[in-house]
């Protein structure tokens, strides 16, 4: 099985969903009220911001110019024709990039986003890398997944060991107040959004292709993997889900 098959079944079962993980729009602008007012014509950063679900609850709700950066381009893609759809093509510059990488220079950002994406460099070393982005003051709200309890069976944390940054609520918490931030407010996503936003999409897109890609050693991986997280989901949601960080720069 070659890496290219894989991600090649990898794209077509994730990349046409709505969104790339759980959350939706109240959620989204549950946080943002918890920013406060934003400056006129206030400058966002959206890392990892994927077909832009997010951005998009964003640019609607504000008057904001939104960088968008992911480091895949049919992510981008997809945010482009959203934009154009929902008609703030205008307000957004969607950037390939790696978010390790930054191709930005100084203090520029009001506002720093990032749902489910900022674990992919490091929830410490993110953090600590996006102040020299974010202007005196400013805000950056994030979210991660997190244990809601501290008694998980063997198989979940097992599970989610291939996902390095699950932790309790506490423990960002200190993470973030070492990196140099303070705590604003912070709220757990319900496991219905779970479902309704991202699970839900995923089992009817397995659906449509599991026949298909039966026989197909690259393909059954992908579908085994969807399967088991979604199983994971099904017995246990309630030890663990994400949960959304408002902060400020100190
Ligand atoms: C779990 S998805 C979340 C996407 C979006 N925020 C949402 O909630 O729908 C994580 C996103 O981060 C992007 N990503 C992963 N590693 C990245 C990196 N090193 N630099 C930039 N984007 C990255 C992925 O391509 C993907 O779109």
């Amino acid at each position: 099985m070659s890496d290219d098959d894989r991600m090649g079944y990898f794209l077509d079962l994730y990349a046409h969903l709505p969104r790339c993980g759980p959350g939706d729009d109240a959620h989204t602008l549950r946080a943002l009220e918890r920013v406060g007012s934003l400056p006129l014509h206030a400058r966002i950063l959206d890392i990892g911001c994927g077909p832009g679900a997010q951005t998009s609850a964003l640019a609607q709700a504000t008057d904001a110019r939104l960088i968008a950066v992911d480091n895949l381009a049919i992510m981008l893609e997809r945010l482009r024709h959203r934009a154009g759809d929902e008609g703030w093509s205008d307000r957004v510059s969607p950037v390939l990039a790696d978010m390790g990488d930054l191709p930005f220079v100084g203090a520029a950002f009001d506002l720093i986003w990032s749902e489910g994406a900022l674990y992919n460099i490091g929830f410490r070393h993110g953090l600590a890398s996006l102040k020299s982005y974010l202007k005196p003051g400013g805000y950056a709200v994030v979210s991660e997944v997190v244990w809601l309890r501290n008694d998980p069976p063997e198989v979940l944390k097992s599970f989610w060991t291939a996902y390095p940054e699950i932790d309790s609520v506490e423990h960002k918490w200190q993470i973030i107040h070492q990196v140099g931030y303070d705590a604003v407010a912070d709220f757990v996503l319900p496991a219905a959004v779970w479902e309704s936003s991202y699970y839900g999409p995923l089992r009817r897109r397995l659906a449509q292709v599991e026949a298909r890609w039966m026989g197909n050693v690259s393909a059954e991986d992908v579908l085994n993997e969807a399967r088991l997280e979604l199983s994971m989901f099904d017995q246990f949601s309630d030890f663990y889900s994400y949960a959304y960080f408002v902060m400020r720069l100190r």
